[in-house]
């Protein structure tokens, strides 16, 4: 008897309970969050639509609209995120009291805005990449826009080229999402934010420096309300979610990486407040040295690839700088994609059990798939457009402009309203430890009433429901 359950033992297998995946601490906690929204909205987004919307005008609007919409919201799905100790799928399923409405379904939008986020995010971030081997030769070293813009046209034609840098940047990142959200995500964004802020902090020196810079920051403080119309309120509002990365499960999922002790509402504003600052600097970055050389602000995306490097080819010591800032930029865009990647892959584990490994491949080679659309929107499918935007640019709008706002919406909903005052002042003082009851009643009042109606209201009114 005693000998075959002597056997018995050897040969079961002990399961290997796998240890929960956490960050280690506030410091890792602040810095992955900060990771995941710094990224190309800082470098690329926000100065080309700043430039193209008035300047300092949609600098205030951006503003409140992280403070009234972006904060609340942040502190919901860390809050959901961390109590439901799940991603963002399985967390509204688990916390949900009324089964019968289908709460998950925020999450199951928030896998979809992953992808077609991924799938532009990664084509521009392989373009940085192209960019930061250029720039250290000297074929976009000139002062010549015309020049600069057939070297940008030549890449974007090129489908080949477009596919390898973006499928060399999944691969990458893919290789981070594998070592997992401590060994991976949080040791990787530790490494990569200190280098990614003094380097900009170093352009931004070079660009203040310049004669004329003054120009630049009236331009990023000075209001002009009269570009301010419904469409550019409602970019204000897009560019908000997008940059904090709200309203489709990313902070959700990172908040289930938190400490029981972490203090969500203090993390958020500081996250808030750090990629409030790191866009400024990133304006403070460019206009001045754009103003400078009187270079027109107002020229959307191409602000990046074509007019950036002939104000650095004007500028002294031009070229050091070219190469520190396209490296700066790609070290944004790692945290950012970092945390894309990880909402999916996150899905995947949790929900069928599949192994960390075995879902990143899935979820890397999907996104090559899906991305595949976008990279070729300037080649091969350049005439293709639906909606009359080619796939790259409708993923964007899409995703930036309804996806995002109506997650964040469904979101504070489903806090201000289905949840309940009771666990949400349990989950935000840490069961009574921490001394905040204030803030929290300030946050509950704000997410009832003011955010979902704000949202809603800049929704309707982008979409030019209340007349143009
Ligand atoms: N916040 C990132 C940026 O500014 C983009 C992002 C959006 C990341 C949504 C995750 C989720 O670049």
């Amino acid at each position: 008897m005693e000998a075959t359950l002597d056997k018995a033992r050897a040969e079961s297998k002990p399961t290997i309970v796998a240890k929960p995946e956490r960050f280690t601490g506030t410091l890792g906690v602040i810095v992955a969050t900060l990771g995941s929204a710094v990224g190309l909205g800082n470098i690329w987004k926000f100065p080309s639509l700043a430039g193209a919307n008035g300047g300092a005008a949609f600098l205030i609007v951006y503003i409140l609209c992280t403070l009234l919409i972006g904060l609340p919201v942040m502190i919901s799905e860390h809050l959901v995120g961390r109590t439901a100790r799940a991603e963002a799928v399985h967390a509204y399923t688990k916390l949900n009291p009324i089964k019968k409405i289908p709460w998950w379904l925020i999450g199951a939008f928030g896998v979809a805005s992953a992808y077609l986020i991924m799938a532009f995010y990664t084509e521009v971030a392989g373009w940085v990449i192209a960019y930061v081997a250029r720039s250290l030769g000297s074929s976009i070293f000139t002062t010549d826009p015309a020049v600069t813009g057939a070297a940008f046209g030549n890449l974007v034609s090129n489908p080949w080229l477009s596919l390898a840098v973006q499928w060399g940047v999944l691969l990458f990142i893919g290789l981070i999402i594998l070592q997992g959200v401590a060994g991976g995500i949080e040791k990787t964004t530790k490494r990569v934010m200190p280098v990614l802020l003094g380097l900009l902090v170093l352009v931004v020196i070079r660009s203040l420096t310049l004669k004329g810079a003054g120009e630049g920051v009236k331009f990023l403080f000075q209001p002009d309300f009269t570009k301010l119309t419904g469409p550019a309120i409602l970019t204000a509002m897009g560019l908000a979610f997008f940059k904090l990365s709200i309203g489709m499960g990313t902070m959700t999922t990172y908040g289930s990486y938190y400490g029981d002790d972490q203090n969500i509402p203090k993390n958020a504003l500081r996250v808030m407040l750090g990629d409030l600052s790191v866009s400024i600097l990133a304006g403070l970055a460019i206009f001045p040295a754009v103003f400078a050389y009187g270079i027109e602000p107002g020229i959307g995306a191409s602000l990046l690839f074509i007019t950036i490097p002939t104000v650095f080819a004007s500028m002294p010591f031009g070229h050091v700088f070219m190469v520190i800032f396209f490296v700066l930029a790609f070290l944004a865009a790692t945290g950012a994609m970092l945390s894309l990647v990880e909402v999916p892959t996150a899905f995947l584990v949790e929900q069928f059990k599949f192994s960390r490994k075995k879902a990143t491949v899935l979820v890397v080679g999907s996104l090559g798939a899906v991305g595949t659309l976008a990279a070729l929107s300037n080649s091969v499918l350049a005439d293709v457009k639906p909606f009359g935007l080619t796939f790259f640019d409708l993923f964007d709008y899409l995703s930036s402009n309804v996806l995002l706002p109506i997650g964040g919406l469904l979101i504070v909903v489903f806090i201000g309203w289905v949840l309940g005052w009771n666990l949400i002042e349990k989950a935000l003082t840490n069961s009574g430890k921490l001394k905040n009851t204030g803030v929290v009643r300030a946050f509950f009042f704000v997410t009832r009433f003011v955010t979902p109606l704000l949202v809603l209201i800049v929704l309707l009114n982008g979409f030019g429901v209340f007349g143009k």
